[in-house]
């Protein structure tokens, strides 16, 4: 049998053929990136944790060894075949497959839950940018002063600052291990 990792990076493959621009990433996140975000989610806050783009799982899975409560962790993912791959590899979680840039919308009767956290594998550089625009309103609609946004990319100088205008910059670093070197930034609402 094919090993979990060689699925998920074959799977994560043909998505990239299918839809280069939205993956934004030449393969799936290495366990230490995914564990380096996870760590930065607070277990003490009451509301959901929201993750954007789950890909194939590497920070769901983080975030879930984590001791993030299953009934507090919501994943969307924009692609209906990485979706379905998310629900079948975590029966335990609500994957919700759609655009973060309805984010607002996506989570519907959750809302009312309110949102602690939101850890976004999301490739905002990439992304067209009237879709990184809206992603960014969402996220400004959804989180409360305080509460965290963790991101990831690529470009080792950070996600600019015009893409998040209203998130201050909490803390910052890279994590070589994984493949390319991403820089991990924790961002809170203003
Ligand atoms: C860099 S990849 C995810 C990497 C993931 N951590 C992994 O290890 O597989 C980015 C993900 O974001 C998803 N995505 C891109 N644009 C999206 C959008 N507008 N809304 C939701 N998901 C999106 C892609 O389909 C892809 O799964």
């Amino acid at each position: 049998m094919q090993n979990p990792g060689a699925a998920s990076l074959a799977l994560f493959t043909r998505e990239i053929w299918a839809n280069p621009r939205a993956m934004g990433a030449a393969c799936p996140s290495a366990p230490s990136l995914a564990s380096h975000m996870a760590a930065h989610v607070p277990l003490d806050r009451d509301g959901l944790v929201i993750e954007l783009g789950g890909g194939t799982g590497a920070v769901t899975a983080a975030l879930l060894k984590h001791g993030i409560p299953p009934w507090k962790l919501v994943v969307i993912e924009r692609s209906p075949t990485l979706a379905h791959h998310l629900r079948q590899r975590f029966p335990q979680l609500r994957v919700v497959q759609g655009d973060a840039a309805q984010l607002a919308q996506l989570l519907d009767h959750d809302r009312p839950r309110g949102v602690s956290s939101i850890v976004s594998s999301l490739p905002l550089r990439s992304l067209h940018p009237t879709t990184t625009r809206a992603i960014a309103q969402q996220l400004e609609t959804l989180l409360q002063p305080g509460s965290l946004l963790v991101q990831y990319t690529y470009d080792l100088r950070g996600v600019p600052p015009r893409l998040l205008p209203h998130f201050r910059r909490r803390s910052t670093r890279i994590v070589w291990g994984n493949l390319p070197p991403a820089r991990v930034e924790v961002f809170e609402r203003e």
